[in-house]
């Protein structure tokens, strides 16, 4: 008896849902909505955002502090770029002489100047008791100065100076050297007392420098050349050897 009436009542509760489903007629009004709730607990602290841009500075307001502690020399820096080259120092003392070179070819005579003159005077002429030979025989390297009577050495060395001076008269003559400054005579004379043509001569090796000078000198009392045709008066010098 129990079970065919609770299969009654399925059955009753089946007809009506299925009528509640198919047909929307007898639906009730929605109710006003409930109060809000109280808050809910917190919720769990979130995921840690991404870092920030950096900040604007901030103004300097305190009042600037005392000086520090003088901190510690930093590393040498990088050498410096290359001065400019100082002036050349004061020359030093000579060094030691060299050994000794070996001997050279032999030298050859034409290449060497090798100064000769020789110069006449047919007429009389003197300037300050200079006796100016004026006509030019031979003048090898232009030594002599046939206006002035000179002869000028221009290669140092060891010369021979000759000179022939005819003359009637008592005559004394000189062969002057002006060697570095200093004038040195050397004297000849010839005594005349019959008035014929006489020779006074004389000669001499002199060593000299360049720019040292040779002339003859008259005395100014008795110094009187013949001229004419019958002789002539003549004055010569040349280089034997140099000086080193
Ligand atoms: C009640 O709540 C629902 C859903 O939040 C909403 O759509 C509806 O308009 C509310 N009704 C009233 C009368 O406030
Ligand atoms: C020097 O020589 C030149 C040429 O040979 C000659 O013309 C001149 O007159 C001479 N000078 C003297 C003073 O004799």
């Amino acid at each position: 008896m129990e079970a065919p009436r609770g299969w009654l009542v399925i059955s009753v509760l089946a007809i009506s849902l299925a009528s509640s489903v198919t047909q929307d007629v007898c639906r009730a009004p929605d109710g006003i909505n409930g109060s809000a709730g109280i808050p809910g607990r917190p919720g769990r602290p979130g995921l840690k955002g991404e870092r920030g841009e950096p900040g604007a500075p901030a103004i300097q307001t305190g009042i600037r502090g005392l000086k520090g502690d003088q901190g510690d020399p930093g590393p040498p820096g990088n050498p410096g770029r290359m001065g400019y080259p100082g002036p050349s120092g004061p020359m030093g003392p000579p060094g030691l002489p060299g050994l000794k070179g070996t001997k050279g070819s032999p030298g050859n005579i034409k290449d060497q100047p090798r100064p000769a003159f020789s110069a006449v005077r047919p007429n009389p002429l003197t300037r300050d008791n200079v006796v100016i030979f004026g006509e030019v025989i031979t003048n090898q390297e232009n030594v002599y100065q046939n206006n002035t009577g000179r002869f000028r050495c221009s290669v140092p060395g060891y010369y021979y100076f000759t000179f022939q001076v005819v003359s009637k008269w008592d005559i004394c003559l000189s062969i002057r050297s002006s060697r570095r400054g200093q004038i040195q005579p050397l004297g000849f004379c010839d005594f005349n007392s019959k008035g014929f043509l006489q020779v006074v001569s004389g000669g001499t090796v002199l060593h000299l420098q360049q720019g040292d000078q040779v002339w003859i000198e008259k005395d100014a009392s008795k110094g009187r050349i013949y001229h004419g045709p019958e002789a002539d008066s003549i004055f010569s010098g040349f280089l034997i050897f140099p000086s080193a």
